[in-house]
């Protein structure tokens, strides 16, 4: 008989820390030393399913606590009164939350009042603005304050923690899990499905999403002006958006787009086929985070409609630029890619700073280490 050395509780509640997470959970899974657990508060609906579905995850406790027109408020007291009660029922010897959302913050102070240790997957990135990304940028800052194992994906995201005088033992580089999620999902053989409609694959495709919070109003509209004018100017190209469930993004956009026969609006795509439209798109012009980390490893641009990054490897790279919200620059470096060759060619280059599709592995093994010198330290 296997002894078990502890539980884990891993805690998620939107679609990209669900993608980022599921290649961890299958990894926990496959442990037979270790008793896994996952709590999903559901801050999405929606959008978790599909992720939920795609990778065969059932949770073992869900808040359900998705409501729309929910605030930074309601998702946090949710969350936090929400997952008492579930963490002294289980008492895990560890609880894993992802990057830096609302849940994740939350869920990790839930962690920190109960004693319970916190690793935390996608540690260190910044962007040292308090505002942008909002409120991202404080809710990873701040949950790394209670994390006890930082599982950091670049040698970048690792200095930033020294930086903040984390304990360095307590600071792994393990790769991004998206990477892991990703290769697990494109496939060379992939056949798109009727959600695609009337798209014509042997046109030059712009992939396009957009929800930041600090984006919402004008910024978005200006981005969505500039792509009506790109669409203008290269009647060649159709523009494939997938939009976000967000009311805030979804009117704007039905607004402006819908009607445009260059512009396919969509529901949100579950992960398959959107990883596989990231390959067969052409440049990608997006505020996602997740975006910036897949799309340079498929070796497409990616324009990044913000105006920070806390993902600057790609950039480095010369795959990713940021090039901010403002019409002007937007409709310049997309003409740029779409009328010169040799800018396009520099730029579409396979690189990946992000991983090599093992991070769920080691973070498990090192999970295990500390679940097992824990249990050690309590005999
Ligand atoms: C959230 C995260 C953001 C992350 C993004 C990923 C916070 C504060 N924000 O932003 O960091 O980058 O998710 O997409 O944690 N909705 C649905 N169905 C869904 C999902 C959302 O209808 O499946 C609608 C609801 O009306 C909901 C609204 O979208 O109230 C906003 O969702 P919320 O999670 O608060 O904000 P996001 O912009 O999705
Ligand atoms: N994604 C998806 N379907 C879509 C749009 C995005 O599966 O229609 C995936 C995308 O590949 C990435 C993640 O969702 O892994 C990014 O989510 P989002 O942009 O909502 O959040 P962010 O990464 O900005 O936090």
């Amino acid at each position: 008989m296997v002894v078990r050395s502890g539980k884990v509780m891993t805690v998620f509640g939107t679609r990209p820390e669900a993608i980022k997470m599921a290649p961890v959970i299958r990894a926990l899974k496959e442990r037979e030393d270790i008793e896994t657990l996952v709590a999903v508060t559901a801050q999405h609906r929606e959008m978790l399913d599909q992720v939920l579905n795609l990778f065969n995850i059932k949770p073992d406790y869900d808040l359900n606590l998705m409501r729309t027109g929910q605030d930074l408020f309601s998702i946090t007291c949710g969350v936090l009164n929400g997952l008492k009660e579930i963490l002294e029922k289980e008492e895990p010897g560890l609880l894993l939350v992802h990057g830096d959302t609302t849940t994740t913050l939350a869920a990790a102070l839930a962690a920190f009042y109960l004693h319970i240790p916190v690793g935390h997957v996608e540690a260190g990135l910044r962007t040292r603005n308090k505002y942008s990304p909002f409120p991202e940028e404080m809710n990873r800052t701040l949950t790394g304050s209670v994390t006890d194992l930082h599982f950091a994906p670049t040698d970048t995201a690792r200095d930033n923690l020294i930086a903040e005088a984390a304990a360095l033992y307590k600071i792994w580089v393990t790769g991004n899990t998206v990477i892991d999620a990703l290769l697990h999902t494109v496939k060379d053989d992939y056949v798109f499905g009727p959600e695609f409609g009337k798209v014509d694959f042997n046109k030059r495709l712009l992939l396009v999403t957009t929800h930041r919070r600090e984006n919402w109003g004008e910024k978005m509209r200006g981005i969505y002006r500039a792509l009506i004018d790109l669409t203008e100017e290269f009647p060649g190209i159709e523009v494939v958006f997938p939009v976000h469930k967000n009311p805030v993004v979804r009117d704007v956009a039905y607004e402006m787009l819908g009607k445009r026969s260059a512009f396919h609006l969509m529901e949100p795509l579950d992960y398959e086929p959107f990883a596989n439209l990231i390959k067969a798109s052409y440049l990608i012009l997006t505020d996602s985070g997740g975006l910036q980390e897949e799309a340079p490893s498929l070796g497409k641009p990616v324009l990044v409609l913000r105006d920070t990054t806390e993902r600057p490897e790609a950039v480095a790279a010369g795959t990713v630029k940021l090039v901010g919200t403002a019409y002007d620059r937007i409709y310049e470096e997309a003409k740029l890619l779409l009328s010169d060759e040799s800018e396009y060619n520099k730029m579409a280059r396979a690189v990946n700073p992000y991983g090599d599709g093992k991070a769920a592995e080691r973070i498990v093994n090192i999970v295990a280490d500390f679940l097992y010198a824990r249990r050690g330290a309590q005999l």
